[in-house]
């Protein structure tokens, strides 16, 4: 194992440039040729990844296990119960500690803070597999995923429907380091954090602010909704669904946007944010995405550990 008193780190995807990030993608598309084509990519041999899970996960966590192992390194699963860290062990002893075994942590956690607490102890590489605010690797599946359908980002128009959540927020500043133009339609007191857009602004990003579905989706080449009730919002689950009426993704929304691909991180509530037909329509490129997620962090943990 080998500590850096000062590693990268991937808290949200403006953390990397946009030059990094297509070499990132670039990486991953090669990486997926590769897997398919079943040619060696073993770039991680005899490096770890430690894996903290405060959330449940199906798509991150065998993800960033399958693709350790297929880099021919190995991942350990770290759920917040199974270690000192669900007993009150405080994360700046888990983050050093875990520091001096693996070669990389990535960490599914509520408050953002609590990602930055483990960057801040940690020699090695840290990666937000999920905040309440933020989740980078699924918009980096979800970049992958546009350039391939979309045959690169130039012109390419996206509208978000639905909650400004943790997926919102990284896709919006993804969008700004691509230059895709976004719209994001949110009911009233759902929106984007005010200073993710400044980021997104800084970037030269210029999302559309709006609380109409169907201004959003019009003429769009990629519609994105998630979940209305996120990890940890179970409590106000009657006022969500009152809040998002009108914002689910269905076929009558779709008619505003002839030629938009439909997108979802997973895991999706058919009838709620999207129906049963939007997700198994030819419409859908949702399995793609979470098919990328694991071609996307194979080449973002090959290229933060080399
Ligand atoms: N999209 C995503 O992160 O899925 P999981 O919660 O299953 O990891
Ligand atoms: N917004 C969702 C994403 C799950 C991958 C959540 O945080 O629960």
């Amino acid at each position: 194992m080998m500590t850096d008193s000062n590693p990268t780190h991937f808290l949200d995807i403006d953390d990397v440039s946009r030059d990094e990030l297509l070499t990132i993608l670039d990486r991953a598309s090669e990486y997926k040729r590769a897997q398919r084509a079943g040619d060696d990519h073993a770039a991680l041999e005899d490096r770890t990844l430690g894996m903290i899970f405060q959330k449940p996960s199906t798509r991150t966590r065998v993800s960033f296990e399958t693709g350790m192992t297929q880099l021919g390194g190995h991942a350990v699963f770290l759920g917040e119960d199974d270690i000192q860290l669900g007993r009150g062990e405080p994360l700046k002893d888990t983050s050093r500690t875990l520091s001096r075994y693996v070669d990389a942590v990535m960490a599914r956690v509520f408050k953002h803070e609590n990602i930055e607490v483990l960057a801040e102890y940690s020699s090695v590489p840290v990666v937000n597999g999920l905040t309440d605010d933020a989740h980078p690797c699924q918009t980096l599946a979800d970049l992958l995923t546009i350039r391939e359908h979309e045959d690169g980002f130039d012109g390419v128009s996206a509208a978000w429907v639905g909650d400004g959540n943790n997926v919102a927020q990284s896709f919006a500043l993804g969008c700004a380091l691509t230059d895709i133009d976004l719209t994001v339609a949110t009911p009233d007191g759902y929106d984007i954090d005010d200073e993710v857009l400044e980021r997104a602004r800084a970037l030269g990003g210029d999302p559309t602010i709006s609380t109409d579905p169907v201004d959003a989706v019009t003429d769009a080449d990629i519609i994105y909704t998630d979940v209305w009730i996120s990890m940890g919002q179970e409590d106000e689950r009657d006022v969500r669904m009152d809040d998002f009426e009108g914002f689910q993704v269905c076929s009558d929304l779709l008619e505003h946007a002839p030629d938009a691909s439909v997108m979802h991180c997973l895991p999706a509530h058919r009838g709620e944010e999207i129906t049963d037909a939007v997700i198994e329509g030819d419409r859908s490129i949702i399995f793609d995405q979470a098919e990328n997620r694991l071609h996307a962090q194979k080449a973002l943990l090959s290229w933060l550990l080399e």
